[in-house]
């Protein structure tokens, strides 16, 4: 496992500043595999038997964060002028270099999974995957029943591109849950466009099997287990 600072990891594991972890480290009750460590630059092994006094410090490598997505926040880590889901997550669950798993439109709402762990984020949007992404879909028009093989053929964009097979199934004259498993820039909206629909609004309900959790309100974002996770990659 990689090598980390202590301060780092104790600020990780226990929710607290770095400065924390310093004064922390100074009191002397840190040890890592039962060597006592006091200064916050120390390198350990990130897989280390850490304690403070008689209890355990777990870190964790990488977290994995459920938000419901409200409108009007940049699917982003940073930005100079607008808030980012990264800027509005509760602060126990922040850390160096969060980021979202793939990117939801600025006005879209629902599951979004922020991350510090690239390799599974790539995993999630790459398309060889084939993780299933599933929207529900207010449009501006009727949704008529031919939609439904057009989106299954593969929709060719305006711009060329061609999208994969997708599932589209009607739910309400002018509402649809969309189904796709790859992340073209506004596919869903510019998949839409191509039989003359505007979309006027779009949430994203699911990633592979894992649901958005309906006790999250608009904004809200929690940890997923472990075997939410797993979800992700489940097939039926
Ligand atoms: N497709 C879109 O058009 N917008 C999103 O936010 C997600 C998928």
């Amino acid at each position: 496992m990689a090598q980390i600072r202590i301060d780092k990891y104790l600020s990780v594991a226990l929710g607290i500043s770095r400065t924390e972890a310093k004064i922390l480290l100074r009191s002397g009750t840190v040890t890592a595999d039962g060597v006592k460590i006091t200064k916050g630059d120390a390198k350990i092994d990130a897989s280390a038997r850490v304690y403070v006094g008689e209890v355990k410090a777990n870190y964790k490598e990488h977290i994995y964060i459920l938000m419901n997505k409200p409108e009007g926040i940049l699917s982003a880590s940073t930005d100079k002028r607008v808030k980012t889901v990264v800027d509005i997550l509760p602060e126990n669950l922040k850390r160096e270099g969060l980021f979202p798993v793939g990117r939801l439109d600025k006005n879209t709402t629902g599951l979004l999974i922020i991350t510090d762990d690239g390799d599974f984020a790539h995993k999630v949007t790459s398309p060889k995957t084939h993780t299933e992404k599933r929207y529900f879909a207010e449009l501006d028009g009727e949704v008529k029943p031919e939609f439904v093989d057009i989106f299954k053929e593969g929709v060719t964009l305006v711009s060329g591109e061609v999208c994969k097979s997708a599932i589209l199934e009607p739910s309400g004259k002018h509402s649809a849950y969309v189904t796709v498993t790859e992340g073209k820039y506004h596919q869903i909206k510019r998949m839409f466009g191509t039989v003359g629909l505007g979309v006027n609004k779009l949430h994203r309900e699911s990633i592979g099997k894992l649901t958005l959790d309906k006790s999250l309100s608009f904004g809200e974002a929690r940890e997923l287990e472990d075997q939410e996770l797993r979800l992700i990659w489940e097939k039926s």
